[in-house]
């Protein structure tokens, strides 16, 4: 037979062979039959030098070649042993009846949730929500805040300076400045985030707490913009029937001035003994007003043209009414028995 032919015979005689090889010692076995020492690619070896010397080259060659495709025939059939072992396996060990171990679910902490609530409620309005640095200049803090470096409003936002020009800022005002210097009128955004004062830590006070600040400015915008948006707020956060009501007051940026109650959510507005309110029958929740013409010519804007109000809340503050809270330490403690109440 030609050396071709019975090379291609061999590939042929093994692929049947090794469809009745079940295991890897079958395998081993037919391997050391084929490519062994003395097995049959060594016999067939030995033929070669029979041949002409001229024949000898070629003859080596396919030889070689045969087994190359020897070697893959005895790969695959090992990987597909190795398949049939896993299957195996997989069905004596794999109990789809089995329970899954449950991964413990997270929840928003009761700040997180009261931020991502009052934002939305805002986005709905069509406000955009700016973040801003924690570290900010006494300008924007203070001074473009119409309030310049003797006035005694300063003293009361009883900062961290970290040089005398900067500062972890005390609330989140300066973001009225720095929004109002990047975008022209008309503006209307909210801005969370971090603040810090020089506080001692009690049950009404943190050094860094959350504040949510509001800004709108443009032709025409009045007082009852403020309103409307403030009741809404409140009614997103703490329930329909909520009322908003304003007390004169005063912050240098604002003119007027107002400081914001609700209706107390604990006892709906009834007072009497309810421990929420302390029988007041309302809850302060922030400040708020009229944007000052000094802070709108500061920015850029004119006065005479555009109008505007804003607020500033303690998040700290609406999370402690809205979820009924007593001391403002449970929001840092993160006891999980606290937050899965919450949850
Ligand atoms: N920034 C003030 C504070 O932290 C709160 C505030 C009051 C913000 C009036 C305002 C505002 O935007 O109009 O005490």
């Amino acid at each position: 037979m030609a050396l071709h032919d019975q090379l291609s015979a061999l590939a042929a005689e093994l692929a049947s062979a090794l469809t009745s090889a079940s295991d890897e010692r079958a395998l081993e076995e037919l391997r050391i039959a084929y490519l062994g020492r003395s097995g049959k690619i060594t016999e067939i070896r030995r033929g070669i030098g029979k041949l002409p010397p001229d024949e000898r080259p070629t003859a080596g060659k396919s030889i070689n070649d045969a087994v190359a495709g020897l070697e893959a025939q005895f790969a695959a059939a090992q990987q597909g042993i190795e398949l049939r072992k896993l299957d195996a396996e997989l069905e004596r060990t794999l109990d789809v009846t089995l329970w899954n171990v449950p991964a413990p679910l997270g929840s928003f902490h009761p700040i997180r949730k009261t931020i991502d609530d009052a934002c939305t409620y805002f986005v709905r309005h069509g406000f955009a929500v700016l973040l801003g640095p924690e570290v900010d200049t006494t300008r924007h803090n203070f001074d473009a805040l119409n309030i310049p470096p003797d006035h005694p409003a300063r003293e009361g936002f009883d900062s961290f300076y970290l040089r005398p020009d900067l500062l972890l800022r005390p609330h989140t005002s300066p973001m009225q400045i720095r929004a109002m210097e990047a975008y022209p009128p008309p503006i209307a955004i909210v801005v969370p985030g971090k603040c810090y004062r020089r506080d001692a830590v009690d049950a009404r006070h943190l050094y860094q707490f959350n504040q949510i600040e509001g800004l709108q400015v443009g032709e025409g915008i009045h007082f009852g913009h403020l309103r409307g948006m403030l009741t809404g707020m409140c009614r997103e956060l703490f329930g329909p029937r909520q009322e908003v009501r304003f007390r004169p007051s005063f912050f240098p940026f604002t003119e007027p001035s107002a400081e914001i109650d609700t209706t107390c959510p604990g006892c709906g507005g009834g007072g009497e003994s309810c421990r929420t309110c302390g029988g007041s029958g309302w809850i302060e929740i922030g400040g708020s007003g009229m944007v000052h013409p000094n802070v709108l010519r500061a920015v850029g804007y004119d006065p005479d043209v555009v109008s505007g109000w804003a607020f500033g809340c303690g998040i700290e503050r609406l999370a402690m009414v809205r979820y009924d809270i007593g001391d403002i330490r449970e929001f840092i403690w993160n006891e999980p028995s606290f937050l899965e109440q919450l949850a």
